[in-house]
Order: structure tokens, then sequence, then C-alpha cells
């Protein structure tokens, strides 16, 4: 028997069962389908539903199935089609006739949008811990990271020099944004859909603005059409963990590419590094592979919702249903994936000597650019007497900064005896500390901004 068959002839087929039983995934809901309960309880007896008498036996009811949460022996039955009706069938069994009335005034559609903003929410806010546990070993990282100077890249050719601490502190304003993207995804799913009942309100006059207090809203939904329709909030969440995995996988991506024996400009901690099953030298960065290849995943989940979302009218179809696996994918692949990514971070090695010994002279020339302009050439012919220079080097094989002056006013005759000094990689950096530049100056001032942020954000 089903708590909906009244109107049936016949039997559901076990197929049919089987095909629209979302317990096996929606049970993750437990303790918020309980505390969704035991305030829907509350609410009832406020508005004479339910007897002080009854409203105990339902909350003692709803605290004995807590407790067997908690000891991981709550027992579903086969015909519990999902957690919703699991509770409200367990509610029965404990409190009789009183448990019976839990489910007036309200639908498992108001139900189940309430649930899952709950846990939208606290996940969200489990990846801003996360993503602020990163923070901090990011800004670790850069603090010792000021003296190494390294080949910065465009287009995976050798650039500009940079400072390696300099590379680091993108990771970290990138992560302010997608911690700022985290709370914005938060405050989306932060509205009481608990009293639109199926679609059209509640038949009851429940207080929906205690009810929001006691479960921890910030506002009751406007609407109660919106209200159980609306699966913004998860897709804004798909969203935020999609954008978090694109950002670590470009990270990863790079650091794969610097481990290998070609770059060679770190090394990862063998606790985040696999073998191979056939070549016993091997090393892999599997950790940094997995980020990557996690992050096609989280893409996947959001497509999938918004495929889902755009099909499906107003107010409630099954067609949501299908929502929770990838809130519930993406939400904790993603917390993992940064914890992850913190612990690879905080162990890897750096090969100061190789980063430096791989920069090839020739990063120079932006700068000697530079000060022919300094010289009053205008850019575009410095850009093509350095280009000249340049081009001469590599036919002649000659490193650019041991050219000698004689041969330099070859090239212009407003190169003079200063330009030796600028031909170092400390003179380039030196050359960078404007606001968000790569000179030392602006990089120690990137870290004590970061610091501050850091200690502004709660943890
Ligand atoms: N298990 C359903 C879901 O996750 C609960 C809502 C069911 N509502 C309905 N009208 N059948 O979406």
């Amino acid at each position: 028997m089903k708590m909906w068959d009244g109107r049936f002839a016949k039997t559901t087929d076990r197929l049919m069962e089987l095909f629209n039983n979302s317990l096996p995934f929606d049970r993750l809901l437990i303790r918020e389908d309980i505390e969704v309960n035991r305030a829907w309880a509350e609410a009832l007896r406020a508005c004479g539903v339910l007897s002080a008498t009854e409203l105990k036996k339902i909350v003692s009811a709803l605290n004995a199935i807590e407790r067997d949460c908690k000891k991981g022996s709550v027992r579903f039955e086969p015909g519990d089609e999902d957690i919703h009706m699991a509770i409200e069938r367990m509610v029965i069994e404990k409190a009789g006739p009183a448990g019976a009335k839990i489910h007036t005034g309200r639908s498992r559609n108001d139900q189940v949008a309430t649930d899952l903003r709950l846990y939208a929410k606290k996940s969200l806010q489990d990846i801003i811990d996360e993503i602020i546990v990163l923070q901090k070993v990011v800004l670790a990282r850069a603090e010792s990271d000021v003296d190494v100077v390294m080949p910065g890249y465009t287009h995976l050719q050798q650039a500009q020099p940079v400072i390696m601490a300099h590379y680091w502190l993108s990771l970290f304003y990138a992560l302010e944004r997608e911690k700022s993207r985290c709370i914005h995804a938060a405050n989306t799913a932060d509205i009481l859909p608990l009293g639109s009942g199926a679609l059209a309100g509640s038949g009851f006059v429940i207080d929906r603005a205690l009810l929001a207090k006691k479960l921890g809203f910030a506002a009751v939904s406007d609407n109660s059409m919106d209200a159980v329709a609306t699966r913004d909030f998860v897709l804004e969440a798909l969203s935020v963990c999609s954008a978090i995995g694109i950002l670590l996988s470009r990270y990863a991506e790079d650091l794969i590419i610097w481990s290998s024996k070609e770059f060679g400009y770190v090394e990862l901690d063998d606790a985040w590094s696999t073998g191979s099953s056939m070549m016993p030298q091997k090393k892999n960065p599997d950790s940094l592979e997995l980020l990557r290849g996690k992050t096609g995943r989280l893409i996947g989940n959001y497509t999938s919702l918004a495929a889902t979302l755009k099909g499906t009218g107003l107010t409630y179809y099954k067609d949501l249903q299908e929502d929770k696996e990838p809130l519930f994918d993406s939400v904790s692949q993603t917390a993992m994936m940064l914890l992850v990514f913190s612990r690879v971070l905080s162990t890897i090695i750096i090969n100061k000597d190789r980063t430096v010994k791989n920069l090839d002279p020739l990063l120079l020339a932006t700068d000697i650019a530079d000060y022919l302009t300094t010289k009053g050439v205008p850019f575009r012919d410095a850009h093509h007497i350095t280009g000249d220079l340049v081009s001469h080097c590599i036919r002649k094989k000659v490193n650019i900064s041991e050219i000698s002056l004689e041969k330099l006013k070859m090239f212009s005759s407003r190169f003079d005896k200063d330009i030796k000094r600028k031909l170092t990689w400390n003179s380039a950096l030196a050359g960078r500390d404007i606001a968000g530049g790569t000179g030392k100056n602006s990089v120690k001032r990137q870290i004590r901004k970061a610091k501050k942020l850091l200690g502004a954000a709660k943890p």
C-alpha cells in the first residue's frame, strides 16, 4: 500500500517503482528532512492543527529517527519512494494517529525544495571553508617563493620573467572571487519555500516568517509557484562548482607540465603521486590529473541540470527529481578537490635553480624596447630595433646581455652605458613594481593585502 494510492485501481509496475525511486540518493537529505519536519510540526501546532500532545509525540518520533540516523540504524522499507515518504512512514509508525497529521497543509514539492536549499547552503559553506584553507596554503607558498624567479608564459612560450610568488598570488585573488560567488549562491538558496504547498500556497494559516527563522532562512519566498518550481539555486551552486573546478584545473595543468622532466620546476610529494603498474621508474602527478579530469564532470553536472530545467514548465514535474545527484556529486567533489589541491601545494617541492637556469636571456627584449623608448625612440621603432637585435642573437647564437655596447650602438645610437644595468633579471623585475605587477615590492604589497583579506574572512 502506498500513501497516495487511494485513487488507483492497479498497483504500480515494479520497474516503474524502481524508476521512480529516489531514496538511493535523496537519503542524503535525511537530516534536513527531519529538521524541516520538526519546524513544520511546530507551525502546525501554532495554527491549531496539532494539539500539544500530538506535537510532543511527533517531535519525540523525529528525535528517535535522528538518533537512529546518528547511529546509522535507520531502517528503510522497500516501499519508501523517497526520503520524505520514508520519514513520514516512520513518524506514523512511532507517533501513531498524531503522525498521520504531519503532512497537513504541505506537499513534497515545498518540502523537497526546502530540504535542498538547506543542503545547498550548508555545502556552499563547506566549500567556502575549503577555499579559505587553500588560500592560506597559497599565501604561505607565495611567502616562501618571493625570491624565486621564473619564466612567465603566454602561448606556452617563455614571455617575461616573473616572481613565482606572483604566480601563486594570481590563484589567491582568483579564489577570492570564487568565494564571493559561493556567497552569492548561498544567498540565492537562502529563501524559504515551505508553506507554498504543492504550488498554490498552503491552505493553513502558517506563520512562514517564524518558520524561516527556525530553519535559519533569511526570507520567505514571495510566490508559491516560483518557490516550488525554481531550481536556480541548484544551478547557481553547480555553476560555482564548475567555475572552481575550471580554475583549479588550469593551475593543475600548469603544474603537470612543470613537473615533467622537460620543465622540472616542481616535484610533487610522493604522497600525492602514483606509480605505474608496468614502468618501475614512473611517478605520475595523478592528484593534479584528477583535478583536471573531475572538472569535466562538474561542468557535466551543470549542463545536465540546465538541460533538464530548460524543458520543464511550471510548476513541479518529476524531471526536477534529477536535480539532486548532480548537486550532491558536485559539492562533495568540489570540496574534496579544494582539499587535495591544498595538500598538493603545501607539499610540493620547488626547484629554484631550475626555474632561473631555464630563463631565456631573450626575455629581456621587452625591457630593451622599453629602455629605448625612455631614450626617446617611439615604441613601435624600439620594438623593431629590438626585434633585429633578437634575430641577430638567435642567428649568431649569442647571449643578448653579453653584447658589447659598440655592437648595440650599431642597432641604435640611443643605446648607452646604462643599458648594461638594465640587462639583468632583477632590473627587469624591479621595473615592474606597478600596482599588480611582478616587481618584488608589488608582490609584497599583494601578500599584505591577501593577509588582510584572510584576516577578515570568517573561518
Ligand atoms: N522525490 C521528489 C523529488 O525529489 C519529491 C517531490 C515529489 N513531488 C511530487 N509531486 N511527486 O523531486
